[in-house]
């Protein structure tokens, strides 16, 4: 028995020296119940590791565990479990998070292992030349299209590629498309006000307007988008920029998390052009904002980080000045 103990104990040294500091380092290592409800077990010997002789002692008694334990296979399944773990951890802080998502039209890669991040209250301008995947990547993450493959997450871990459309709306993801569509035969606030009726009809949206705090909200809308004065005309009226306003109010009126806006500038003046800089910006004080948009004076304006797309990939990723600088960028978008 002494004798079989002084043999055994210099390879059993040898493998000490391979496990120790893994286990000295993680805690997970008792954690062999799938669950990992074991995560608090207090990590016992490895966490005091002051006197020598006794932790040598202390260090012969475990040995027999961790030598049989970490079968090659179960190792590579707890490295795969903490990965995951920690890209989950990394996930849950984010608004938006997509990750090597794919996305082909009768085989050709619109959406190429595309990643982005978007955080809480963000607002991030995305740029691109035409066929980028820019407007698919919102298809995507509204729920219009179906990604090939790839994680689409939504306030950490709400699944986007789960749900549709109708749901990911009222979940809080708002979308304006690159056209305004509103209700051109109502007045402008009237258009405010059927967005904020919410699931009651109509007619009682127009013909029940007692509700002071309905009222107030109506006014903050048009207030923020610039048409107090034009409330009472109707939407056929406005300019074309005013109506893209009015199309964003419509979208305030269901308080979205995100919004996510889709060539806002296009065709406006330039007047209207920096008043919808200055509009986004009041904007995503409150809430993320993800604007596509090719003006790059009107970029420069919401002086947000900015991500350049390319055949479906993120080409580039940073403040405009020096997105705006890389020659990958210039090569393939702004010198085009
Ligand atoms: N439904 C579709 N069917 C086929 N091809 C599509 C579809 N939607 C987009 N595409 C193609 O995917 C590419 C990316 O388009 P899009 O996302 O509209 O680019 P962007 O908005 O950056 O200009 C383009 O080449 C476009 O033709
Ligand atoms: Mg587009």
């Amino acid at each position: 028995m002494a004798e079989a103990d002084v043999t055994n104990r210099k390879p059993q040294d040898e493998v000490q020296a391979l496990f120790e500091p893994q286990g000295v380092r993680e805690e997970q290592t008792p954690r062999t119940d799938a669950e990992g409800h074991g995560e608090r077990r207090p990590a016992a010997a490895p966490a005091s590791p002051e006197s020598a002789p006794p932790q040598a002692e202390a260090a012969l008694a475990p040995i027999e565990e961790p030598v049989v334990s970490p079968h090659p296979y179960a190792t590579k399944l707890r490295e795969q479990r903490l990965a995951k773990e920690a890209s989950g951890h990394a996930r849950r802080d984010t608004l938006l998070y997509l990750d090597g998502v794919n996305k082909s039209f009768d085989g050709f890669k619109a959406i190429n292992k595309l990643s982005l991040v978007v955080a809480r209250g963000e607002m991030r301008a995305i740029i691109g030349p035409n066929g980028a995947g820019k407007t698919t990547m919102m298809d995507i993450i509204t729920g219009k299209t179906r990604p090939d493959s790839g994680e689409v997450f939504f306030n950490g871990d709400v699944d986007l590629t789960h749900h549709d459309e109708a749901a990911i709306a009222s979940m809080g993801i708002g979308r304006k498309f690159q056209k305004p569509t509103v209700f051109e035969s109502h007045t402008v606030e009237d258009n405010i006000r059927l967005s904020l009726a919410g699931p009651r009809s109509v007619l009682e949206a127009l013909f029940h307007r007692k509700d002071q705090a309905e009222r107030d909200r109506i006014d903050a809308i048009l207030e923020t988008t610039r048409l107090t004065e034009k409330r009472k005309l109707l939407a056929a009226s406005l300019s074309h920029g005013q109506k893209q306003w009015l199309e964003i109010g419509m979208l305030l009126a269901q308080d979205p998390e995100l919004l996510l806006v889709d060539e806002p500038v296009a065709g406006m003046t330039d007047a209207e052009t920096e008043e919808t800089a200055r509009l986004l910006r009041e904007i995503a004080r409150t809430r993320s904002v993800v604007v596509v948009e090719h003006d790059m004076s009107f970029v420069r304006e919401l002086g947000v980080k900015v991500t350049c797309l390319h055949e479906g990939s993120v080409l580039a990723e940073g403040p405009l000045d020096q997105v705006s600088a890389d020659p990958k960028v210039i090569e393939v978008y702004l010198g085009r």
